[in-house]
Parts: C-alpha cells; sequence; structure tokens
C-alpha cells in the first residue's frame, strides 16, 4: 500500500473500517459509552493561556467510562496541552477539570497523585529512557513508587508487555534503540498499563508510523479498550485512527472544540471548519 493511496480521503473506506470497529468491541462485548453515569472525565469551559497566546479558550468535553474520545487537531492546536491539564501538570486559567468528579485543578498534592494513579500516559514518540532496557522502563513506575518484591514487579512486566503483543524473553533486555518505532510504542503504552489504570492517556500514539504499523497500534488501542474497558482520551491528527479508534471524536481549531460527535456524524457534518478539515 503506497503512503499517498492510504493518505486519500476515502470517506467509504473509513465507513467500512467503522463497521469492522464496531463488530469487534461487540463481539467482545465492549462496554457500550455515554451510560446514565457521571462523566468519569469532564473538561468545563476551560482557559489556557501562556502569556497573551490563548491556546485554549473555553472548551468543553467529557468522556464517559469505557469510551475513547479522539481530540483532533493540527499541529500547535493545543492537544497535549489538554493531556498536560488532565494530568494535573498545569494549571487552566478559567474553568474545571474533573476526573471521578474531583478537580485536578484545585486538588491537594495528595489528592493529584493519588488522581495520577488511576491514569496512564502514553507520551508522544513513546518517551523511552534511552539508557534504561525496555524491562526498566516499563517496570519504571512501580521502581519509583510502589515498594514491592522484584519478583512481582517482573510478573506484571511480563503481563504488560504480553498485553501489548510483544514477547518478554525477546525484548526486556534490549534498548530502545534496538526497536523499531511501531514497538517503541507498543512498550511506551505497556508502561503507561503498568499500574492497571483505568483511564488511558495517549499522546499521538501513531505519529511517524507508516500506515500498516500505524493499523496494528490502532487495533491495539481497540484491544485495551476490550479487554481491560480503560477509558482512553487520544490526541492525534490522523483522521483515519481517530475514526477507526474513537467512539466519539471532538475537533479543536482556534483553542475551540469546534465539532464533537461521532466519526459518522463528523463525516455528515456540514460544518466549514469540519469540510476543510476533512479534506
Ligand atoms: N510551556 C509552554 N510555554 C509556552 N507555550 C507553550 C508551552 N507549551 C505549549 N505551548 C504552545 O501552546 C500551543 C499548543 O501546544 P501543544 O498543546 O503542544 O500543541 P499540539 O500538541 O496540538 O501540537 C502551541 O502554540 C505551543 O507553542
Ligand atoms: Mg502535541
Amino acid at each position: 500500500m503506497s503512503g499517498t493511496r492510504d493518505l486519500l480521503w476515502d470517506s467509504g473506506h473509513l465507513r467500512l473500517e467503522r463497521e469492522e470497529a464496531r463488530r469487534l468491541m461487540e463481539e467482545g462485548g465492549a462496554p457500550s459509552p455515554q451510560s446514565s453515569d457521571d462523566p468519569l472525565i469532564s473538561l468545563k469551559d476551560l482557559d489556557l493561556r501562556f502569556g497573551d497566546h490563548v491556546v485554549l479558550d473555553g472548551i468543553s468535553l467529557d468522556v464517559w467510562s469505557g469510551e475513547t474520545v479522539c481530540i483532533l487537531g493540527g499541529s500547535g492546536a493545543g492537544k497535549s496541552t489538554i493531556l498536560r491539564l488532565i494530568l494535573g501538570l498545569i494549571k487552566p486559567n478559567g474553568g474545571q477539570i474533573l476526573v471521578r468528579g474531583r478537580d485536578v485543578a484545585t486538588a491537594s498534592r495528595e489528592e493529584l497523585l493519588e488522581l495520577r494513579k488511576d491514569m496512564g500516559m502514553v507520551f508522544q514518540e513513546a518517551a523511552l529512557f534511552d539508557s534504561l532496557t525496555v524491562y526498566d522502563n516499563v517496570a519504571f513506575y512501580l521502581h519509583e513508587h510502589e515498594d514491592l518484591p522484584e519478583e512481582e514487579v517482573a510478573r506484571r512486566v511480563d503481563e504488560s508487555l504480553r498485553m501489548v503483543d510483544l514477547d518478554p524473553e525477546q525484548v526486556e533486555d534490549l534498548l530502545p534503540a534496538e526497536l523499531s518505532g511501531g514497538m517503541k510504542k507498543r512498550v511506551g503504552i505497556a508502561r503507561a498499563l503498568i499500574h492497571q489504570p483505568s483511564i488511558l492517556l495517549y499522546d499521538e500514539p501513531t505519529s511517524g508510523l507508516d500506515p500498516i504499523t500505524t493499523r496494528t497500534i490502532d487495533d491495539l488501542v481497540l484491544k485495551l479498550q476490550r479487554e481491560l474497558g480503560v477509558t482512553s482520551v487520544v490526541v492525534t491528527h490522523d483522521i483515519r485512527s481517530a475514526f477507526r479508534i474513537g467512539n466519539r471524536v471532538a475537533l479543536l481549531f482556534g483553542g475551540e472544540i469546534v465539532f464533537q460527535g461521532t466519526p459518522e456524524e463528523m463525516m455528515e457534518s456540514g460544518d466549514g471548519y469540519v469540510r476543510e478539515f476533512l479534506h
């Protein structure tokens, strides 16, 4: 498959892939999103500025338990910033970030650490520690934050690597430089899974990958939703990925969420920004 061909906008094809994904999820008994419960993550009227530069201008978005929400936007739109806000790494200039009903922005340090225990972050470009082996990269959180016997750490590292379809025996002793792009992303995901969070935040999980590897990572994101029942926020500029994996998508443009809805609704939207982004 040529890269150019893969990038061509083919809505009929994408629709089919969505159907496939939905069937896959139904067969696997994935949780149905948007239950009557409160949202697990709720962004309310969020403002964020860096100096005079307005990055987020009153954005609101709800994420329900078990669903995958993709935030689409161009480079510099503020996608990574949203994930940093959810993690409580930066504070907003206005608005609220509720995780399980607790405001991350006003949480005490202890509360924040408690909230973060339930969140796994998959960093852009995997952001692995170059000098650490795959084993030590994946074990990082446990080594830093928990006092477990190494036997238990090893068991959990094995489990996480298998969950991302890597063979522990083959990869544990390798250094990041010895891994392919797709394997690095998998190790980044295994590292985020190690403390068994119920929320996964992905920053551009398929950036820099070829179309075929991108697809295998998309399939992995779907598998984790299905098998672990995790709630995911995925920020990406890749529309094809977003449409494959997102139960809902939100489009970030000019500091605002100019569209949110299902991929089907987005495809059918007559909104000018949406059409421009899709094309
Ligand atoms: N720490 C920071 N200080 C100043 N400006 C920043 C900082 N982090 C991000 N920005 C700016 O905020 C905007 C959004 O950044 P980011 O969230 O990283 O975009 P994206 O992930 O969508 O590419 C960009 O214009 C970026 O230059
Ligand atoms: Mg970014």
